[in-house]
C-alpha cells in the first residue's frame, strides 16, 4: 500500500514538473555541436544555445556556407540547416546563455593531464572546473547542470561542491549524461541511440532533475531506452564502455600479429569468432591501432582511478589494452622500415588518410601521426592525402607530437622544428599527385574512396618495387598483387 502511495506522489510530481524550454551547452566541439543540433531539431519548443570561448569556432558554426561548419559529420549540415536560427543558436555570450537556461550541458574537452599530479594519466578537469565557477557566478535561479564531457568518476560531486559554495539561494542539481556517439556516425547515433544514460542523486530533487532530462530525450527516444542510475554508475559506465570497446580492438590486433606468423587470416578468425552470438561481430576489425579522443584517454583515466584506490592488478589489466595499441602502431611503422630494406631515409612514403577513422576530420590520437613520427625519425619524406583533414591540422599534429611523445614503444628521438617537419612532410589535395614516384603507400584511414581508386594508374606512376601497406585492410589483396604491388595487410601472411 505504502509502496503505491510513494509511486503515486512521484508520478504526480513528475506530471507537474516544469517543462523545459531553454537549454544551453558550454563547448561547441565534436560532442556539444552535433548533440545540441539534434536536440534542437527534435525539440522545436526548446531554445538551444551552444556557447564556446573560441570565437572562430562559433563564427564557423554560424557560417552561411554549411560546408564550412567546424566539424565534418555525415548528415550534420542538414540538421543544422533545419534548426539554426529557429531554435538553435551559436554564441560566445556564455553568461547570457547560462542566465537564461534551465538545463546547462558542460561539453568542454577533458584531455589527459600533461603536467603535475597524474601527468600522462589523469583527466585534466580545469575546463570543467572553469565552467562550474562561471555558472556559480552567473546563475540567478535553479539550474540543472549536465556533465556531457567524459570525466573521472566523482566529478559530479566536485562540481556540486563548487556550485554550492556560491552562497546564493539557488539549487543546483548535477547530472551525469555521458555521450556514446561515435564520430563519423554521430548524427545517426544521436537520432537512434542504443540507450541514453542519465545519472543523478537519488533524493527527491535529484530524481526530479533526472526526469526533466528524461523528458527532453523522450521527445524522440523511447522511454525504455533511457536508463537512469546513480551518478557514479553513470560516470563509470562511460569509462567502462570505452574500455571494453578498445579492449576488443586490442584483442583482435594482438591476434593479428600471431596470424602473420602462423598463416592464419585475421579476417577469417574475426568472422568465425564474431558469429558466436556471445561474442558478436562488431569492433573486431584489426587495424593499425585505435585513435580518437576517447579510448586511450578513458582507459588511462580508469587506470589512474584503480591505482588511486589501490587496485594495481586491475590497473595493470586495463593498461595492457593501451600497451597493445602502442605495439600495433609501432609494429606497422617498423614493418614499413624493415620491408623497405631497413631504411626509409630520403624515400617517398605516401599516407592515404590521416583522420583517426573515416567520415570525420578529427585527428586526435590518430595512429597516422605516430606512424609518421617514427618514419620521420628515420628521415622519410612523407606525402599525405586525406579527403577531410587540412594541411594546418597535419602540421599541428606533428609539431605537437615532437614534445608530447608518449607510449610504450615510442623512442623519444629528436625534436624537429616545424620548419624541418615542413621540409619532410607534404600535404596534397589529390591522391594521384600524392602517390606519384612514391616508394610506398601506407593506408592509415579506411575512407571509402580509397577502394575506388584507379590502382593500375597509381601503380604505373610509382617507383618499383611498389609497396603498399594497408593498415585498414580495405584493398583487394589479390587484385593489387596481380597489378604488381608488393602488398602487406594486417593479420595476413
Ligand atoms: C568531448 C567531450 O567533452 C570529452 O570529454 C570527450 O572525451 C571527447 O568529446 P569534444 O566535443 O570532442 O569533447 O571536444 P572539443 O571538440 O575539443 O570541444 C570542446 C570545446 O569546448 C572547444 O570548442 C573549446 O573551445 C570549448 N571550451 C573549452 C570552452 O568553450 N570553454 C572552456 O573553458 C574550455
Ligand atoms: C568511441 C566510442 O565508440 C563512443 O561510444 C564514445 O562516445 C566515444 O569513443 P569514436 O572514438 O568516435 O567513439 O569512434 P570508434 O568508432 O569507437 O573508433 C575508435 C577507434 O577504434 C578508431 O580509430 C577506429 O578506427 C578504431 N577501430 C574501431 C578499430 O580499429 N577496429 C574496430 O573494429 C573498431
Amino acid at each position: 500500500m505504502e509502496f503505491f502511495a510513494v509511486k503515486k506522489i512521484k508520478h504526480l510530481k513528475y506530471k507537474q514538473m516544469k517543462k523545459i524550454t531553454n537549454i544551453c551547452c558550454i563547448g561547441a566541439g565534436y560532442v556539444g555541436g552535433p548533440t545540441m543540433a539534434v536536440i534542437a531539431e527534435k525539440c522545436p519548443h526548446i531554445k538551444v544555445t551552444v556557447v564556446d570561448m573560441n570565437e572562430k569556432r562559433i563564427a564557423d558554426w554560424n557560417d552561411a556556407n554549411l560546408d564550412k561548419l567546424p566539424i565534418y559529420e555525415p548528415g550534420l549540415k542538414e540538421v543544422v540547416e533545419v534548426a539554426r536560427n529557429r531554435n538553435l543558436f551559436f554564441s560566445t555570450d556564455v553568461d547570457d546563455a547560462i542566465r537564461n537556461a534551465e538545463i546547462i550541458f558542460i561539453s568542454v574537452n577533458t584531455p589527459t593531464k600533461t603536467y603535475g599530479v597524474g601527468k600522462g594519466m589523469a583527466a585534466d578537469l580545469k575546463f570543467v572546473e572553469l565552467c562550474a565557477r562561471q555558472i556559480a557566478k552567473v546563475a540567478e535561479n535553479d539550474k540543472i547542470i549536465v556533465e556531457k564531457s567524459t570525466i573521472p568518476v566523482r566529478t559530479a560531486s566536485a562540481i556540486h561542491t563548487i556550485l554550492k559554495a556560491t552562497g546564493k539561494d539557488v539549487d543546483f542539481q548535477v547530472l551525469s549524461n555521458p555521450e556514446f556517439l561515435a564520430e563519423g556516425t554521430a548524427v545517426s547515433d544521436l537520432h537512434n541511440p542504443d540507450r541514453i544514460l542519465i545519472g543523478g542523486s537519488q533524493d527527491e530533487k535529484g530524481l526530479e532533475a533526472i526526469e526533466c532530462l528524461v523528458g527532453v530525450y523522450n521527445n524522440w527516444v523511447p522511454r525504455d531506452r533511457i536508463i537512469t542510475t546513480n551518478v557514479w554508475s553513470s560516470e563509470l559506465s562511460k569509462l567502462t564502455a570505452n574500455a571494453f570497446l578498445a579492449q576488443r580492438v586490442s584483442s583482435i590486433n594482438a591476434i593479428s600479429a600471431l596470424c602473420e606468423k602462423t598463416g592464419a587470416n585475421v579476417e577469417e578468425v574475426a568472422n568465425a569468432i564474431g558469429r558466436d552470438s556471445r561474442i558478436g561481430a562488431k569492433f573486431l576489425k584489426s587495424s593499425v591501432g585505435f585513435g580518437g579522443s576517447c579510448f586511450q584517454k578513458d582507459i588511462l583515466n580508469l587506470v589512474y582511478l584503480c591505482n588511486y584506490f589501490n587496485l594495481p592488478d586491475v590497473a595493470e589489466y586495463w593498461m595492457q589494452v593501451v600497451k597493445m595499441n602502442d605495439y600495433q602502431k609501432h609494429r606497422f611503422a617498423k614493418n614499413i622500415i624493415n620491408t623497405l630494406f631497413n631504411t626509409v631515409s630520403g624515400k617517398k612514403i605516401t599516407f592515404l588518410g590521416w583522420a583517426f577513422k573515416k567520415d570525420t576530420n578529427d585527428t586526435r590520437e590518430t595512429a597516422a601521426m605516430y606512424v609518421a613520427d617514427e618514419l620521420l625519425q628515420d628521415k622519410a619524406e612523407i606525402h599525405v592525402y586525406d579527403p577531410k583533414v587540412s594541411e594546418e591540422q597535419i602540421y599541428a599534429d606533428l609539431e605537437y607530437l615532437q614534445t608530447h611523445r608518449v607510449g610504450h614503444f615510442v623512442e623519444q628521438g629528436d625534436v624537429m622544428e616545424l620548419s624541418e617537419i615542413k621540409k619532410l612532410v607534404k600535404v596534397h589535395k589529390n591522391p594521384y599527385d600524392a602517390t606519384k614516384n612514391a616508394h610506398a603507400i601506407a593506408i592509415l584511414t579506411e575512407w571509402n574512396e580509397f577502394k575506388a581508386y584507379d590502382w593500375e594508374n597509381i601503380y604505373k606512376n610509382m617507383l618499383k618495387p611498389a609497396f603498399l601497406f594497408d593498415g585498414r585492410n580495405i584493398t583487394d589483396k589479390n587484385n593489387l598483387n596481380e597489378i604488381g604491388f608488393e602488398i602487406y595487410h594486417i593479420g595476413k601472411a
